[in-house]
C-alpha cells in the first residue's frame, strides 16, 4: 500500500510542484499589484487618488524594473511635483539614483526629499525663468558633482482651445513652459554632459507631438515642437555622446487630466473606451519606460519619438 502511494507520488510530484509554485507566483504577482497601484496613490491628492483607483480596471501587472547602473548617477527632473514626473523621480530614487526635483510647486518636492533625504535636492522654480533654471542646475552641480541624465517633464496643457479661442497671453504661456522652457533647461544641462562626452535626455511630446486632438492648437503646436527639438538636439550632439529620446504618451491618468475626471467622468470613459487598450495609463508606466530609455539597455536608441498610448496612433 506504501509502495503504491509512494509511487503515485512520485508520478504526480511534477504536477503538485508546478501548481504549488504557480499559486505562490499568483500571491506574489497580485501583492505586488496592489501594492504598486497603492504606492503610487499614496503619492498623490486623495481625491484623484479615489478616481484613479476606480478606474485603473487593468492596473500594471509588471515588476518593478531594477537597474544597478543608476546607483552612481544623478538625474535632473523638472516638472518633479506631480504625475508622470513624481512617478519619474520616484522610480529613479527607488533604483538608487541622486534626483535633483524642480517645480514650481514645492509639495511635492518636500515629500520626495522626506523620503529619500540624502538622495533628493530640490529647487522651487520655473523653467520659462532662465535664472531659476540656472541655479538649479549649479545647486545639483554642488551637491552631487554631476548630471548624467536630464529629465524634461514640466508642462502645461491649454484647455484644448481652438485658434480663435487662443490669445497671445495662452499661447505664450504653453510655448515658453512647454519649449522654451525645455530649450532653457537643457542648455543649462547640456555643457557639462558635452564636457564629459556623455549624457541622457529624456524630453516630453506625447502623442499631440504627433497628430491632431489631444490638446487644444496652443499644445499641440507646442508637442509637435518637442519632437522637432527631440530630433534636432539629437542630430547635433549624437557624435558628442549625448543620447537624446522623447516619449510620447496618450492618456496618462495625473493630475493634468483631473478635469475629466470631474462629476460622473463621462470625458475619461471616453478617453478609455477610445483607446484600444480600453484604459488610461498609471503615470509608474511611464517612469518604467523613462528607466528603460535611460539606461544602457538602450544604448542604440537615438532622436527616436518612443509612443506610450495604449494603442492610440495604431488606430488609423
Ligand atoms: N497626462 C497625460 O495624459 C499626458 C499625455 C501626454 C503628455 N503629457 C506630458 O507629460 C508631462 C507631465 O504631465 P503630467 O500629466 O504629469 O501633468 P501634471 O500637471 O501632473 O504635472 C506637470 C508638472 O509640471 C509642473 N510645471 C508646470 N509649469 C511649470 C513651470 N513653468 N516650471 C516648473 N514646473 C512647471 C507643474 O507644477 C506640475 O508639477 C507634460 O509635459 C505633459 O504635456 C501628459
Amino acid at each position: 500500500m506504501i509502495a503504491q502511494l509512494m509511487k503515485f507520488h512520485e508520478l504526480f510530484f511534477p504536477v503538485w510542484q508546478s501548481l504549488l509554485f504557480a499559486s505562490v507566483r499568483h500571491k506574489r504577482e497580485n501583492n505586488f499589484e496592489y501594492s504598486s497601484v497603492r504606492d503610487t496613490i499614496k503619492g498623490t491628492d486623495s481625491e484623484h487618488s479615489r478616481s484613479r483607483a476606480s478606474t485603473l480596471k487593468h492596473p500594471t501587472r509588471r515588476a518593478i524594473m531594477k537597474f544597478e547602473e543608476f546607483k552612481r548617477q544623478t538625474v535632473f527632473i523638472t516638472g518633479a511635483a506631480s504625475g508622470i514626473g513624481y512617478a519619474q523621480a520616484t522610480l529613479f530614487l527607488e533604483n538608487g539614483a541622486n534626483v535633483a526635483l524642480f517645480d514650481q510647486q514645492e509639495l511635492g518636492l518636500k515629500k520626495l526629499k522626506e523620503l529619500f533625504p540624502s538622495q533628493v535636492v530640490y529647487t522651487v522654480g520655473s523653467v520659462k525663468n532662465q535664472r531659476d533654471v540656472q541655479l538649479a542646475v549649479e545647486k545639483t552641480q554642488t551637491e552631487f558633482k554631476r548630471i548624467d541624465i536630464l529629465c524634461n517633464t514640466a508642462g502645461v496643457l491649454d484647455g484644448f482651445k481652438t485658434t480663435l479661442e487662443t490669445d497671445e497671453v495662452l499661447w505664450d504661456h504653453i510655448f515658453d513652459t512647454n519649449v522654451k522652457g525645455t530649450y532653457f533647461v537643457t542648455k543649462a544641462v547640456l555643457p557639462s554632459m558635452v564636457e564629459k562626452q556623455q549624457g541622457i535626455i529624456i524630453n516630453m511630446a506625447s502623442i499631440a507631438g504627433l497628430i491632431s486632438g489631444g490638446g487644444g492648437v496652443a499644445y499641440t503646436a507646442s508637442k509637435h515642437a518637442i519632437v522637432g527639438f527631440t530630433k534636432q538636439l539629437s542630430y547635433d550632439y549624437i557624435k558628442q555622446g549625448i543620447r537624446v529620446n522623447a516619449i510620447a504618451p496618450g492618456a496618462i491618468q495625473t493630475p493634468m487630466n483631473a478635469a475629466d475626471f470631474k462629476g460622473d467622468g463621462e470625458m475619461a470613459k471616453w478617453v478609455a473606451k477610445e483607446t484600444p487598450a480600453g484604459r488610461w495609463a498609471d503615470p509608474k508606466e511611464v517612469a518604467q519606460l523613462t528607466l528603460f530609455i535611460a539606461s544602457a539597455t538602450a544604448s542604440y536608441m537615438h532622436g527616436n519619438i518612443i509612443q506610450l498610448d495604449g494603442g492610440w496612433m495604431n488606430k488609423g
